[in-house]
């Protein structure tokens, strides 16, 4: 059995360049929904429906364990799919988010003024608030949605010149709030996030989350011996795209190595 990774398009892969580099000996499906790309200005409704799909092709792909390294689709599904789609359809997989592991590297670090930049759909359902909440109830949360960046990201970044302005819309509030913090909730931002960082100054601590979901996977396969025993070891990487003769080989090679 194998460990799928997905999204809606090329983000995850910056999730899944992570778990290559800390849990290198699995077999891992990618799948990338590029075809519907973006999610983040779409409706619970739909994104959950795409998501179901995701879950089908990767478990018809042999992966017991699946990670949707898309928070647009966690925060508008991954309750959803735990906790009606997986009991009836497939009660033996497992499927795990990123906003989890994220907040709990940010309260274990210890923000207090967080700012939580996220696609529309993803700041919507307040996810982040409340796991932050929960997590860490002194601090102080502010969310930015930047729908136009998953867009930018997905074509090609080719234009520096749009991408100062929408960072300049995007991070000026959170300037004003005066974080002292930032969670990356959009698995696509890790691309630009040396930009963004420049743009928010050194004091402000930028948290991603690949190196997140890497630590709290690899705790969860030593808690769950039964699933860590079932997965294959050959160190094998399938990438599946639902729109494969787009630009995505030349985009690949850019987010793995970023
Ligand atoms: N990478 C996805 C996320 O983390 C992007 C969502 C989108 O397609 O808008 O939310």
């Amino acid at each position: 059995m194998k460990i799928g990774v997905f999204d809606s398009g090329l983000g995850g892969l910056t999730i899944l360049k992570q778990l290559l580099k800390s849990l290198p000996k699995y077999d891992y499906v990618y799948y990338g929904d590029n075809a519907r790309v973006p999610y983040g200005n779409r409706s619970p409704q739909v994104i959950y429906g795409f998501t179901k799909e995701a879950v089908d092709l990767l478990v018809n792909k042999n992966c017991s364990l699946i990670i949707l390294a898309c928070n647009t689709a966690t925060a508008t599904s991954l309750r959803k799919i735990q906790q009606d789609y997986l009991p009836n359809k497939y009660p033996g997989i497992r499927v795990l988010g990123v906003i989890r592991p994220i907040v709990e590297l940010a309260a274990e670090r210890g923000g207090r003024r967080i700012g939580v930049i996220g696609t529309k759909s993803t700041v919507a359902t307040n996810a982040f608030v409340s796991e932050l909440r929960k997590m860490t109830p002194n601090s102080i949360v502010f969310q930015q949605a930047c729908p136009l960046l998953v867009p930018y990201i997905e074509d090609s970044m080719r234009n520096q010149k749009i991408l100062d302005l929408l960072l300049k819309e995007y991070l000026d509030p959170l300037k004003k709030a005066k974080i002292d913090s930032l969670i990356l909730g959009c698995t696509h931002y890790e691309i630009i996030k040396e930009i963004i960082s420049a743009k928010l100054g050194k004091d402000v601590v930028l948290y991603s989350e690949g190196e997140a979901v890497a630590i709290k996977l690899r705790d969860y396969l030593l808690r769950h011996p039964e699933i860590e025993n079932s997965l294959g070891k050959d160190a094998k990487v399938e990438y599946n795209f639902s729109d494969p003769d787009s630009d995505y080989k030349r985009l690949i090679k850019l987010f793995l190595d970023a």
